[in-house]
């Protein structure tokens, strides 16, 4: 398949922020925006986007729907429930369209890409203003003072192929965790999944670029950065600079300062051995591996298009674990695909079992229209689908707290990132990514610090400082 990247020039984005600057020269004072995100990361980190383009504009930022002069919809599409929660929530927003009848409402992210969401927003959602798709995130200033002319509903889902747009500013939420994108899109196509359809083929962010970001965020406090791939091993393979993930790694670990580095997601038929040394090796990678499994059925892996089995996947984990005694691995398991039998489910459970993952993210099959696996049979019902869900959640939350257990009277490091306000807590996260709750000062928010693990629960440990 033949791919054309398109670049977003340096100018192309300065052009867009001169017309944050026409907006805000006509901007009432005290406007405010708010966006609304319902997706992954990556979605998150667009949302940084439109807020950092919002904030050029000279809008407040607010999470009130009701006080919003602009309201952003970055919707998700990778399972029916998302789907439904943003159809929900526009319903609701006819009462404060009323109240304030120039409320602007746009409607953008993964589910734009989909023809037959916009048609139904076009027919059905008459308070939307404006819709645009991910690839189109980089020119919204433009969109946004079209769809501000009032003359016209502006629609812009994009066509055509992915983009890879330097410049945008940011809004980052907090001041201790960053994400960093990497890369877009996804050539992989696995036969339930929407992604390669909404966020187009792969395309890497050129390494200099995201070097001078990872510097940025350093200078700037940031204490985490998380990089963003669908797959992060493909990274770089698209481009002629000859630098693997692995490499990139390294070299964010080469920056000076008191940071750690995180990424996701990393498909397991990709994950090398280089990147498995590479985070060995860096001093400021964390040791958590996500490594999504989805079934540990041969026959669903194949339906699923994973190209992997399940004794390749096991040869992964031998293969990280060796590298990293105590990594942290964490995985995604989809439950009930079309046609997967109490036999196939039998066998995601064994090997569950024999992994012992220290956390899982379980989903139930969503049939997503467009995608491979929409057009299979899918004989079981959503009874038999929950059942096999609630077992498998079982089993995985006496791992996981037995897993936690093991941590009783160990010492760790810590990133001291929040606070839980309901259990009057610092919230910390342990180098391989476990929950910690914490008594201690909220002055200590972005700081590391060695605490004590003295108790658990399924879900965290808990510590005292030392
Ligand atoms: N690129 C990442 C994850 C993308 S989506 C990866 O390949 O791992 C995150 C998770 O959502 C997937 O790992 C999968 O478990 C789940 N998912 C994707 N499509 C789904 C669908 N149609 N129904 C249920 N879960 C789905
Ligand atoms: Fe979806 Fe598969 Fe791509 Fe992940 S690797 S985004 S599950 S198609
Ligand atoms: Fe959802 Fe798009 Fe992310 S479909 S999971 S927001 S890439």
């Amino acid at each position: 398949m033949s791919y054309k990247r398109t670049e977003i020039s340096k100018e192309q984005v300065a052009r867009q922020l001169a017309v944050c600057e026409e907006i805000k020269r006509e901007l009432a004072a005290g406007s405010r925006a708010m966006v609304d995100t319902y997706g992954c990361q990556q979605n998150e980190e667009d949302s940084e986007k439109l807020r950092g383009y919002l904030a050029a504009m000279g809008y407040e930022m607010t999470d009130n729907e009701h006080e919003a002069d602009v309201i952003v919809i970055n919707t998700c599409a990778v399972r029916e429930h998302a789907e439904q929660r943003v159809f929900g929530n526009l319903g609701a927003l006819t009462h404060t369209k009323k109240e304030n009848p120039n409320q602007m409402i746009a409607v953008c992210g993964c589910m734009v890409k989909q023809e037959h969401i916009v048609e139904k927003i076009k027919k059905s959602y008459p308070l939307v203003s404006l819709v645009f798709g991910p690839d189109e995130l980089w020119r919204f200033p433009e969109l946004l003072q079209r769809a501000r002319e009032g003359k016209k509903r502006v629609y812009a889902p994009g066509e055509g192929d992915g983009c890879v747009a330097e410049g945008v500013p940011h809004l980052r939420d907090g001041k201790v965790k960053a994400w960093l994108s990497v890369m877009n899109g996804c050539n992989n196509f696995c036969s339930y999944c929407i992604v390669p359809y909404t966020r187009d083929r792969e395309r890497s962010r050129r390494a200099d670029d995201i070097i001078a970001e990872a510097r940025e965020l350093v200078a700037q406090g940031y204490k985490e950065i998380m990089l963003l791939g669908q797959n992060v091993n493909s990274y770089g393979k698209d481009l002629d600079e000859g630098v693997s993930f692995a490499e990139l790694i390294r070299r964010i670990n080469a920056l000076e300062g008191d940071f750690v580095i995180r990424f996701m997601t990393s498909h397991p038929k990709d994950a090398t051995p280089e990147l498995f040394s590479a985070m060995a090796e860096c001093e400021k990678c964390e040791k958590h591996l996500h490594l999504p499994l989805q079934s540990g059925s041969d026959r669903i892996l194949k339906l699923m298009n994973r190209r992997y089995d399940a004794e390749k996947y096991l040869s992964q984990v031998e293969a990280v674990r060796s590298c990293i005694p105590d990594i942290v691995l964490t995985t995604d398991i989809i439950v009930g695909y079309p046609g997967e039998t109490d036999e196939d489910f039998a066998a995601t459970m064994r090997l569950a079992e024999k992994v012992r993952f220290d956390a899982m993210f379980t989903f139930i099959y969503s049939k997503r229209e467009g995608t491979p696996a929409a057009k299979m049979e899918d004989p079981f019902t959503r009874e038999q689908k929950q059942q096999h869900f609630d077992a498998l959640l079982e089993l995985q939350n006496r791992i996981s707290e037995e897993k936690h257990r093991e941590y009783i009277g160990k010492t760790v490091r810590v990133l001291i990132d929040g606070r839980d306000r309901e259990e009057g807590v610092l919230t910390a996260r342990t180098l391989g990514g476990r929950l910690v709750r914490i008594s201690g000062d909220e002055r200590l928010i972005g700081s590391f610090a060695e605490t004590r693990i003295v108790d658990c629960n399924t879900w965290a440990l808990r510590g005292e400082l030392i």
